[in-house]
Protein backbone atom coordinates (compact mmCIF):
# COMPACT_ATOMS: atom_id res chain seq x y z
CA UNK A 1 0.00 0.00 0.00
CA UNK A 2 0.93 3.49 -0.69
CA UNK A 3 0.19 6.30 2.14
CA UNK A 4 -0.78 9.97 1.87
CA UNK A 5 -0.51 12.77 4.10
CA UNK A 6 -2.95 15.50 4.15
CA UNK A 7 -1.09 19.09 5.58
CA UNK A 8 -2.59 21.72 3.46
CA UNK A 9 -5.44 23.61 4.74
CA UNK A 10 -5.50 27.14 6.66
CA UNK A 11 -5.68 26.36 10.37
CA UNK A 12 -7.65 29.50 11.04
CA UNK A 13 -8.92 27.77 14.15
CA UNK A 14 -5.70 27.61 15.39
CA UNK A 15 -5.13 31.20 14.71
CA UNK A 16 -2.79 33.41 15.91
CA UNK A 17 -0.81 30.25 16.35
CA UNK A 18 -0.84 29.65 12.37
CA UNK A 19 -0.83 33.28 11.12
CA UNK A 20 2.92 32.45 9.63
CA UNK A 21 3.29 29.08 9.74
CA UNK A 22 1.79 25.78 9.16
CA UNK A 23 -0.57 24.20 12.06
CA UNK A 24 2.01 20.83 10.79
CA UNK A 25 4.58 22.31 11.56
CA UNK A 26 3.26 22.79 15.24
CA UNK A 27 4.81 20.94 18.36
CA UNK A 28 3.07 18.02 19.75
CA UNK A 29 4.94 17.45 23.13
CA UNK A 30 8.46 16.45 21.55
CA UNK A 31 8.04 16.80 17.68
CA UNK A 32 6.42 18.54 15.05
CA UNK A 33 2.60 17.48 14.67
CA UNK A 34 3.69 16.14 11.14
CA UNK A 35 5.51 13.10 12.37
CA UNK A 36 2.41 11.51 14.19
CA UNK A 37 0.71 10.81 11.15
CA UNK A 38 4.10 9.84 9.12
CA UNK A 39 4.97 7.45 12.09
CA UNK A 40 0.80 6.09 11.78
CA UNK A 41 1.79 5.02 8.39
CA UNK A 42 4.76 3.49 9.12
CA UNK A 43 3.62 1.25 11.38
CA UNK A 44 1.54 -0.14 9.05
CA UNK A 45 4.86 -1.05 7.24
CA UNK A 46 3.64 1.59 4.26
CA UNK A 47 7.32 3.22 2.97
CA UNK A 48 5.81 4.90 -0.08
CA UNK A 49 4.26 8.46 0.80
CA UNK A 50 2.92 11.83 -0.75
CA UNK A 51 2.47 14.64 1.55
CA UNK A 52 0.28 17.04 0.08
CA UNK A 53 0.93 20.32 1.56
CA UNK A 54 -0.88 23.64 1.36
CA UNK A 55 -0.61 27.19 2.89
CA UNK A 56 2.04 28.84 4.97
CA UNK A 57 5.33 27.57 5.58
CA UNK A 58 5.39 24.53 2.59
CA UNK A 59 8.86 25.18 2.23
CA UNK A 60 9.65 24.56 6.29
CA UNK A 61 7.53 21.20 5.51
CA UNK A 62 9.62 19.66 3.23
CA UNK A 63 12.80 21.32 5.01
CA UNK A 64 11.42 19.36 7.65
CA UNK A 65 11.13 16.05 6.21
CA UNK A 66 13.42 15.74 3.30
CA UNK A 67 13.37 12.89 1.26
CA UNK A 68 12.36 11.08 4.21
CA UNK A 69 15.09 8.64 3.94
CA UNK A 70 15.75 9.31 7.71
CA UNK A 71 12.71 7.94 8.77
CA UNK A 72 12.79 5.06 6.40
CA UNK A 73 10.35 6.47 3.91
CA UNK A 74 10.25 7.48 0.81
CA UNK A 75 8.69 10.87 0.41
CA UNK A 76 7.11 12.49 -2.37
CA UNK A 77 5.16 16.09 -2.31
CA UNK A 78 2.40 17.81 -3.99
CA UNK A 79 1.13 21.47 -3.35
CA UNK A 80 -2.42 22.17 -2.75
CA UNK A 81 -4.04 25.42 -4.01
CA UNK A 82 -6.45 27.07 -1.60
CA UNK A 83 -8.38 24.92 0.97
CA UNK A 84 -10.87 23.06 -1.23
CA UNK A 85 -11.32 20.06 1.36
CA UNK A 86 -9.99 16.61 2.51
CA UNK A 87 -11.39 15.16 -0.65
CA UNK A 88 -9.31 17.39 -2.93
CA UNK A 89 -6.67 16.86 -1.20
CA UNK A 90 -6.75 12.91 -2.20
CA UNK A 91 -7.61 13.70 -5.33
CA UNK A 92 -4.05 15.42 -6.16
CA UNK A 93 -2.36 11.97 -5.70
CA UNK A 94 -4.13 10.15 -8.38
CA UNK A 95 -0.65 9.87 -10.39
CA UNK A 96 0.96 8.61 -7.40
CA UNK A 97 -1.47 5.98 -6.17
CA UNK A 98 -1.59 4.56 -9.64
CA UNK A 99 -2.58 0.91 -9.28
CA UNK A 100 -2.59 0.54 -5.60
CA UNK A 101 -4.84 0.49 -2.45
CA UNK A 102 -3.50 3.50 0.12
CA UNK A 103 -4.36 4.58 2.89
CA UNK A 104 -4.87 7.97 4.07
CA UNK A 105 -3.95 9.92 7.58
CA UNK A 106 -4.94 13.37 7.88
CA UNK A 107 -1.75 15.49 9.37
CA UNK A 108 -3.41 16.64 12.57
CA UNK A 109 -4.85 13.03 13.38
CA UNK A 110 -2.89 11.47 16.75
CA UNK A 111 -3.12 7.59 17.17
CA UNK A 112 -1.65 5.84 19.80
CA UNK A 113 -1.64 2.12 21.67
CA UNK A 114 -3.37 0.07 18.29
CA UNK A 115 -1.09 -1.28 15.86
CA UNK A 116 -2.98 -0.98 12.72
CA UNK A 117 -0.37 -3.22 10.49
CA UNK A 118 -3.40 -6.10 10.71
CA UNK A 119 -5.82 -3.21 10.04
CA UNK A 120 -4.67 -2.44 6.91
CA UNK A 121 -3.52 -5.65 5.34
CA UNK A 122 -7.53 -6.51 6.18
CA UNK A 123 -8.47 -3.87 4.18
CA UNK A 124 -6.12 -4.32 1.44
CA UNK A 125 -6.65 -8.21 0.99
CA UNK A 126 -10.23 -8.16 1.58
CA UNK A 127 -13.45 -6.91 -0.28
CA UNK A 128 -14.16 -3.90 0.75
CA UNK A 129 -14.08 -0.95 -1.68
CA UNK A 130 -13.18 1.88 1.47
CA UNK A 131 -12.68 1.97 5.09
CA UNK A 132 -12.67 4.33 8.27
CA UNK A 133 -12.02 3.85 11.51
CA UNK A 134 -14.76 5.04 14.04
CA UNK A 135 -13.91 6.52 17.66
CA UNK A 136 -16.36 7.48 20.77
CA UNK A 137 -16.29 11.45 21.32
CA UNK A 138 -18.45 13.56 23.46
CA UNK A 139 -18.27 16.29 20.90
CA UNK A 140 -19.25 14.45 17.63
CA UNK A 141 -20.58 18.01 16.01
CA UNK A 142 -17.53 18.77 15.70
CA UNK A 143 -16.28 15.85 13.25
CA UNK A 144 -17.97 13.73 10.39
CA UNK A 145 -20.61 11.61 12.75
CA UNK A 146 -22.21 7.85 11.85
CA UNK A 147 -25.52 7.43 11.94
CA UNK A 148 -26.18 3.29 12.77
CA UNK A 149 -29.31 1.24 12.05
CA UNK A 150 -30.43 -0.89 15.16
CA UNK A 151 -27.63 -3.93 14.28
CA UNK A 152 -25.38 -0.99 14.57
CA UNK A 153 -23.85 -1.12 11.06
CA UNK A 154 -23.20 2.83 9.29
CA UNK A 155 -25.91 4.01 7.43
CA UNK A 156 -24.43 7.06 6.64
CA UNK A 157 -21.58 9.82 7.72
CA UNK A 158 -22.72 13.63 7.83
CA UNK A 159 -20.30 16.05 7.85
CA UNK A 160 -19.98 18.54 11.60
CA UNK A 161 -24.03 18.01 12.09
CA UNK A 162 -25.76 20.27 14.46
CA UNK A 163 -27.89 17.67 15.63
CA UNK A 164 -25.20 14.39 15.64
CA UNK A 165 -27.19 10.88 15.22
CA UNK A 166 -24.40 9.16 17.48
CA UNK A 167 -21.10 9.96 19.23
CA UNK A 168 -19.05 7.83 16.71
CA UNK A 169 -16.62 9.96 14.33
CA UNK A 170 -14.85 8.71 11.11
CA UNK A 171 -11.15 9.66 12.50
CA UNK A 172 -9.05 11.01 9.87
CA UNK A 173 -7.68 7.84 8.50
CA UNK A 174 -9.31 6.49 5.20
CA UNK A 175 -8.40 3.10 3.37
CA UNK A 176 -8.93 3.15 -0.55
CA UNK A 177 -8.42 2.30 -3.67
CA UNK A 178 -7.52 4.01 -6.91
CA UNK A 179 -11.75 4.11 -8.25
CA UNK A 180 -11.75 6.66 -5.19
CA UNK A 181 -10.51 8.76 -7.87
CA UNK A 182 -13.57 8.83 -10.15
CA UNK A 183 -15.82 9.46 -7.16
CA UNK A 184 -13.89 12.12 -6.16
CA UNK A 185 -14.32 13.97 -9.50
CA UNK A 186 -17.85 13.30 -9.42
CA UNK A 187 -18.38 15.21 -6.16
CA UNK A 188 -20.19 18.53 -5.38
CA UNK A 189 -18.57 21.36 -2.91
CA UNK A 190 -21.14 21.27 0.06
CA UNK A 191 -22.32 23.92 1.59
CA UNK A 192 -19.30 25.03 3.73
CA UNK A 193 -17.49 24.73 0.26
CA UNK A 194 -15.14 22.21 0.57
CA UNK A 195 -14.78 18.48 -1.28
CA UNK A 196 -16.19 16.58 1.87
CA UNK A 197 -14.13 12.95 2.85
CA UNK A 198 -18.06 11.89 4.47
CA UNK A 199 -18.86 12.32 0.86
CA UNK A 200 -16.40 9.88 -0.70
CA UNK A 201 -16.81 7.08 2.46
CA UNK A 202 -21.18 7.80 1.80
CA UNK A 203 -20.69 6.45 -1.65
CA UNK A 204 -19.51 3.26 -0.67
CA UNK A 205 -21.71 1.89 1.94
CA UNK A 206 -24.22 1.11 -0.21
CA UNK A 207 -23.63 -3.02 -0.80
CA UNK A 208 -21.39 -2.96 2.18
CA UNK A 209 -18.78 -1.95 0.54
CA UNK A 210 -17.09 0.45 3.38
CA UNK A 211 -14.78 -1.10 6.38
CA UNK A 212 -15.45 0.74 9.62
CA UNK A 213 -13.88 -1.06 12.89
CA UNK A 214 -14.14 0.83 15.47
CA UNK A 215 -10.36 2.16 16.47
CA UNK A 216 -9.45 0.19 19.50
CA UNK A 217 -6.44 2.75 20.83
CA UNK A 218 -6.56 6.69 21.85
CA UNK A 219 -7.35 8.97 19.33
CA UNK A 220 -7.15 12.94 19.35
CA UNK A 221 -6.68 15.95 16.51
CA UNK A 222 -4.75 18.53 16.85
CA UNK A 223 -6.86 21.10 14.82
CA UNK A 224 -8.20 23.10 17.85
CA UNK A 225 -6.65 24.87 21.11
CA UNK A 226 -7.93 22.64 23.91
CA UNK A 227 -7.23 19.80 20.93
CA UNK A 228 -3.59 20.89 20.67
CA UNK A 229 -3.20 20.34 24.83
CA UNK A 230 -5.53 16.81 24.72
CA UNK A 231 -2.62 16.09 21.61
CA UNK A 232 0.09 16.73 23.29
CA UNK A 233 -0.71 14.88 26.63
CA UNK A 234 -1.67 11.73 24.76
CA UNK A 235 1.75 11.80 23.16
CA UNK A 236 3.64 12.43 26.56
CA UNK A 237 1.60 9.51 28.27
CA UNK A 238 2.79 7.41 25.58
CA UNK A 239 6.63 8.63 25.45
CA UNK A 240 7.63 5.31 27.08
CA UNK A 241 6.14 3.20 24.34
CA UNK A 242 8.24 4.68 21.79
CA UNK A 243 7.71 5.63 18.32
CA UNK A 244 8.82 3.95 15.12
CA UNK A 245 10.43 7.44 13.80
CA UNK A 246 13.43 8.68 15.34
CA UNK A 247 12.84 11.53 18.18
CA UNK A 248 14.17 14.27 18.49
CA UNK A 249 17.70 14.66 16.67
CA UNK A 250 17.28 14.33 12.74
CA UNK A 251 21.06 14.21 11.15
CA UNK A 252 20.77 16.54 8.23
CA UNK A 253 21.05 15.19 4.54
CA UNK A 254 24.45 18.31 3.21
CA UNK A 255 22.56 16.94 -0.26
O1 LIG B 1 -10.12 14.62 12.50
C1 LIG B 1 -11.20 13.88 11.99
C2 LIG B 1 -12.12 14.76 11.18
O2 LIG B 1 -11.33 15.40 10.17
C3 LIG B 1 -13.26 13.94 10.53
O3 LIG B 1 -14.14 13.43 11.53
C4 LIG B 1 -14.05 14.80 9.56
O4 LIG B 1 -15.01 14.00 8.90
C5 LIG B 1 -13.13 15.43 8.54
O5 LIG B 1 -13.81 16.31 7.66
C6 LIG B 1 -12.03 16.22 9.24
O6 LIG B 1 -12.62 17.34 9.88
P1 LIG B 1 -11.79 18.64 10.30
O7 LIG B 1 -12.71 19.80 10.38
O8 LIG B 1 -11.02 18.32 11.53
O9 LIG B 1 -10.81 18.83 9.06
P2 LIG B 1 -9.77 20.00 8.86
O10 LIG B 1 -10.33 21.03 7.95
O11 LIG B 1 -9.23 20.47 10.19
O12 LIG B 1 -8.58 19.27 8.09
C7 LIG B 1 -7.94 18.15 8.65
C8 LIG B 1 -6.58 17.99 8.00
O13 LIG B 1 -6.72 17.84 6.58
C9 LIG B 1 -5.65 19.16 8.24
O14 LIG B 1 -4.61 18.71 9.09
C10 LIG B 1 -5.14 19.60 6.91
C11 LIG B 1 -5.78 18.67 5.90
N1 LIG B 1 -6.46 19.43 4.84
C12 LIG B 1 -7.67 20.01 5.06
C13 LIG B 1 -8.32 20.72 4.08
C14 LIG B 1 -9.68 21.36 4.33
C15 LIG B 1 -5.84 19.55 3.59
O15 LIG B 1 -4.72 19.03 3.38
N2 LIG B 1 -6.48 20.26 2.61
C16 LIG B 1 -7.71 20.85 2.80
O16 LIG B 1 -8.23 21.48 1.85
Amino acid sequence: MKGLVLAGGTASRLFPLTIVTNKHLLPIYDRPMIYYPLDTLAGMGIREVMVVVGGKSVGDIVELLGDGRHFALDLTYRYQRGALGIAHAIGLARDFIGNEAFCVVLGDNILRGDPLAPVAREFEDGHYRAGTLLYRVPDPERFGVAELDAQGNVVGFEEKPEQPKSDLIPIGVYFLRPDAFDVIEGLAPSGRGEFEITDVLNHYIPGGGLFAPVYQGQWADAGTVPSLVTAAELAQRDDRAGHLLPPVERPRDPA
